[in-house]
């Protein structure tokens, strides 16, 4: 078997996933035209020209105005259900997927709007692939405002199981946004915060302390505190990393300066994932096949990897357990 084959039959976990940023170009043109709406590009080839970044605000620019073609549920379906199709062919059995809905309810399209299109699509897929959705505040606006979206979406709280912290990372600690972690955290969610992706070490720590995570969604700016690293070691909280976004959005211009390998040698629970795949040139499969030509990674770290990706899901211990017994077996049988 072809270590392609072998990656994308890993069974394996994705755990940082916007799903705003798997909108494929393809999708784009298509919704766009349902609506009504206007896109500033010719084609899906432009669309694609337009994807070089110089670093994260670069990007979010253009993947806010290309979510606003999404309005109505069929269209939150419709991406949701491509997202997991792809993500299938990946050997992906758990998803936890992230959304933005202050992108959504700010243009007044309601929350359960967004809720009800996303909730068909799992349903369709519910057989084949585990998903759980993880409610996004976007640090660019208030914490106030991330309070109100949640109280938004409590009326549909059996709807989502963690919320998560993203957008503009420098200038906006996550400190900030206390209040509408504890009261998540009040209501029995899961906590996880995107921190250290452009932002200093100091964020990563603010997260863990403040907010009181338990993933740290990127991470590699950690690596500057050997500390922290070694807090990060001794605690196993997962780091959802994602290798073609940082190296798109030029954290790591090449990918061969990833510090991923380094962290995995000191013991750390790394994942790889794909962050906004339709973006970035590439989905999970994708991303454990560049990095691991970059690093030159063993089929036993990639196995790693994928081990670490399930462990650190939020399913129940008992399906948690009978998805690692598959890794293992499939593990066990090797590329023969
Ligand atoms: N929103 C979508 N992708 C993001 C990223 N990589 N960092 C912060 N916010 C995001
Ligand atoms: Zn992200």
């Amino acid at each position: 078997m072809s270590l392609e084959s072998f990656v994308r039959g890993l069974p394996k976990a994705e755990l940082h996933v916007h799903i705003e940023g798997t909108l494929e170009p393809e999708l784009m043109f298509e919704l766009a035209e349902r609506n009504g709406i206007e896109l500033p590009y010719g084609s899906v080839d432009e669309v694609r020209a337009a994807y070089e970044f110089t670093d994260l605000q670069s990007f979010l620019d253009i993947y806010y105005a290309g979510a606003s073609v999404l309005v109505t549920a069929d269209d939150f379906h419709d991406l949701m259900a491509a997202y997991l199709e792809r993500a299938m062919a990946d050997g992906v059995r758990r998803a936890e997927v992230f959304f933005d809905p202050q992108t959504h309810t700010e243009r007044d399209i309601p929350i359960s709007v967004v809720f009800d299109g996303f909730a068909r699509a799992q349903a369709t897929f519910a057989d084949r692939i585990s998903t759980d959705l993880i409610l996004c505040f976007l640090r660019h606006l208030t914490p106030g405002d991330a309070v109100a979206t949640l109280q938004e979406a409590l009326p549909h709280r059996d709807r989502f199981i963690a919320v998560g912290l993203d957008s503009s990372e420098v200038g906006n600690p996550p400190g900030q946004f206390v209040d509408a972690y504890r009261l998540a955290s009040d209501e029995g969610l899961r906590l996880v915060a995107h921190a250290g992706e452009e932002g200093p070490a100091s964020y990563v720590r603010e997260a863990l302390d403040v907010l009181g995570v338990e993933r740290i969604d990127h991470g590699p700016r950690a690596a500057d505190e050997p500390d922290l690293v070694a807090r990060l070691v001794e605690q196993a909280t997962p780091l959802t990393m994602c290798p073609l976004s940082n190296q798109r959005l030029q954290v790591f211009p090449d990918l061969r300066d990833h510090n991923l390998g380094d962290f995995l040698a000191a013991g750390a629970k790394v994942t790889v994932n794909s962050d906004d795949p339709a973006y970035f040139g590439g989905y999970i499969g994708d991303n454990y096949l560049a990095i691991a030509d970059a690093l030159d990674l063993s089929e036993a770290d990639l196995v790693v990897l994928a081990r670490n990706s399930l462990e650190a899901t939020f399913l129940p211990d008992a399906e948690k357990a009978a998805l690692v017994a598959e890794l293992d077996a499939y593990a066990k049988r090797g590329r023969a």
